[in-house]
């Protein structure tokens, strides 16, 4: 079976550390987002189809040298086509039931439950559901008691909206959908779903967690959830005369933990270094980063590499480098 898996998006609210690495390959507790999604999927997935055009060389770059152990085919998208239009745009690469997954998000979604849960409902579209409190910025369905989708709208005004039930972006889908899917730009959400609903569109809810990381306090939350409560990772070696560390907290290998505070919830990278008397908080720290004496880090992501100065107070900020020209 093969996933189509979208990654299409320009990351833009997570700027400026979007400049320098595409949001798939975004560090989330040291593995690629997209890597994420890709090691969820099931062993009778045997491709993976990834249509992009946006820092394709990037991501080219990154499976060459972390060879994964599925096949994945990346596909040209010279023009974002929309998430039906990409989908389209790969159908040569589509030989019957398949997936569709967007590429921006972590789950604990079963992916083997949902292609089984479509093959028993004998479904035209299956799509995974997550509660949330405001369904505004996302897609929203009308469930029957069948679990059967009456109706699906995308982003609909808070008084419009069906349910608190969303999409939460993973798709089992039949091959005969791609004929719904017109030339050019296309939005699977706008355009298709509201056209299958007829031929049997099914929803299925799930639990543990989905978190869509495209915003830095998301992206944060994907780290401690990942990480869980509680748990201290920390090589002895990397901590320091001084040094406080409250937990959850993971500092990774030749990272320097100076007379410091660290935590609660706290990533500290490969090689990266907190500098005496500072303070990293609910904050996340990528290989690399220096951060000086006397530094207050809170709710932050540091991005490789940068040096964050003597005295510096960081309070729910993105800090990078890179600018529109990063390559
Ligand atoms: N290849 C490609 N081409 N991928 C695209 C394109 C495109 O033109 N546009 C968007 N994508 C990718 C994004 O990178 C993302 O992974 C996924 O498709 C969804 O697009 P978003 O732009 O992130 O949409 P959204 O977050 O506003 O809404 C979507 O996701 C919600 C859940 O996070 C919709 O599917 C909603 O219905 C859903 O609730
Ligand atoms: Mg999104």
């Amino acid at each position: 079976m093969k996933a189509v898996l979208l990654v299409g998006g320009m990351g833009t609210r997570l700027r400026p550390l979007t400049y320098r690495i595409p949001k798939p390959l975004i560090p989330v507790i040291g593995k690629p987002l997209i890597m994420h999604v890709i090691d969820s999927l099931p062993k009778e997935v045997d491709e993976v189809i990834i249509p992009i055009g946006y820092k394709k060389k990037s991501m080219e770059e990154y499976l060459v040298k972390n060879p994964p152990r599925r096949k994945i085919t990346l596909v040209d998208e010279h023009e974002p086509m929309g998430t039906g239009g990409a989908v389209k745009n790969v159908e040569d690469h589509i030989d019957g039931r398949f997936l569709v997954i967007n590429g921006d998000s972590i789950s604990s979604l079963d992916i083997a439950k949902l292609i089984d849960f479509h093959r028993t409902k004998k479904a035209f579209a299956t799509i995974s559901l997550w509660p949330v409190e405001n369904p505004t910025p996302y897609g929203v369905v009308d469930l029957d008691v069948d679990k059967r989708i009456r109706r699906f709208q995308e982003k609909p005004k808070r008084e419009e909206a069906f349910s608190n039930l969303i999409n939460a972006g993973a798709y089992a889908l039949e091959r005969e959908i791609l004929d719904y899917i017109g030339k050019g730009f296309v939005s699977m959400e706008r355009e298709v779903f509201p056209k299958v609903l007829d031929r049997g569109m099914y929803g299925m809810e799930f639990e543990g967690y989905w978190i869509d990381c495209g915003r830095r306090e998301d992206l944060l939350r994907a780290f401690w959830t990942l990480m869980g409560n509680d748990m201290v990772h920390i090589d002895r070696r990397c901590v320091h005369e001084g040094a406080v560390v409250r937990g959850p907290v993971t500092a990774r290998a030749e990272s320097v933990i100076a007379g410091a505070v660290i935590g609660p919830r706290a990533y500290i990278s490969e090689r990266a270094v907190v500098g005496p008397a500072s303070t990293v908080e609910r904050s996340v720290l990528l290989e690399d980063a220096r951060v000086g004496t006397r530094c207050t880090i809170v709710d932050s992501i540091v991005d490789a590499g940068v040096t964050v100065p003597d005295g510096a107070r960081i309070t729910s900020h993105i800090l990078s480098n890179a600018g529109p020209d990063a390559e």
